[in-house]
């Protein structure tokens, strides 16, 4: 399918999300410049704001293969990555089966993230960052994964560990999710009986492919690389100093969000979505 069609997909999913999911717009934004952009999305926010059923949605959108994991502290790795095999350990070989697990996933939901024990968490990691698994075997092989969505309600916070900040730091798009505010919205909550989305449209990982691989050579208008180029010298003077990483990253996540934008060019409202990626730690969120 052409990208064209592929971006119409896109507005369809992003206007029928919006119609049921109450102020929650700037996430559904969010995770949309995130599959467009392959990178991954964490939202944190208080119990009950509408995470799950944002990121749910999501993935029944996306075909493929998905896998979906509640983490607690008790969460063993053969939940997550697939149990030991008997067979080969009768022959003194050690090898997980990741049939239906995260490692065979192309759109993985991990729920309560920062429950997660070390031991999923340093696999997770190098899932995550590189997109490679060793099954136990020795053989580091490419996992399909195209994007990992994420939800916690708390940040992980420096005091609890290097392991949670590394895991934190593989998401590039990070939100903070605010309760409903406005009244209105408030009112639909209460009165309307049903908040899922009906979603009238899927997405292959093919085209999600196509969609990405359009996004990454939309061109970057002048204006909007001073503005990018200006941005960070300002953050740099409030003491906020994005890795090198991220800065690179972010250059690509405008393209995606201008795409989603149907613009033809980045121009600079488009790095607005930046400010969900151009910070490290929590309290350096910028504001706009
Ligand atoms: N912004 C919202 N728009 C629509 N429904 C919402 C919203 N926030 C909460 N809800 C309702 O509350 C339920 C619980 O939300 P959920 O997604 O499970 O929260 P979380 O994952 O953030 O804890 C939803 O299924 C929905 O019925
Ligand atoms: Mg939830």
């Amino acid at each position: 399918m052409p990208a064209d069609k592929v971006r119409e997909k896109f507005s369809q999913a992003r206007k029928e999300l919006s119609a049921s999911l109450i102020e929650r717009d700037e996430e559904i934004d969010l995770v949309l410049t995130a599959l467009l952009a392959q990178e991954h999305v964490l939202l944190v926010g208080p119990p009950g704001c509408g995470k799950s059923l944002l990121l749910d949605s999501l993935l029944s959108w996306t075909g493929g293969k998905k896998f979906s994991i509640l983490f607690t502290r008790f969460t063993v790795p053969e939940e997550c990555f697939g149990p030991v095999s008997l067979t080969a350990l009768k022959e003194d070989k050690y090898v997980r089966v990741t049939t239906g697990k995260l490692p065979e996933a192309d759109f993985v939901f991990c729920d309560e993230l920062f429950k997660a024990s070390s031991a999923v968490l340093n696999t997770l990691l190098k899932i995550l960052n590189e997109r490679v698994f060793d099954a136990g075997d020795g053989v580091v092989r490419k996992v399909p994964l195209k994007l990992c969505v994420a939800a916690s309600n708390e940040w992980a916070s420096p005091d609890t560990g290097k392991e949670l900040a590394a895991i934190s730091d593989r998401f590039l798009f990070r939100k903070v999710v605010r309760p409903i505010m406005s009244r209105v919205g408030r009112e639909s909550l209460l009165w309307r009986r049903r908040h899922d989305p009906v979603l009238s449209t899927t997405v292959t990982p093919d085209e999600v492919h196509a969609a990405h691989t359009a996004a990454a050579a939309v061109p970057w208008g002048k204006d909007a690389k001073q503005a990018l180029e200006a941005i960070l010298v300002e953050l740099a003077k409030e003491g906020v100093r994005p890795g090198d990483r991220r800065q690179f990253k972010a250059v690509g996540a405008a393209q995606a969000y201008a795409w989603l934008n149907d613009a033809n060019e980045v121009r600079s409202e488009h790095l607005e979505v930046l400010a969900h990626v151009l910070w490290d730690a929590p309290e350096e969120q910028p504001e706009v």
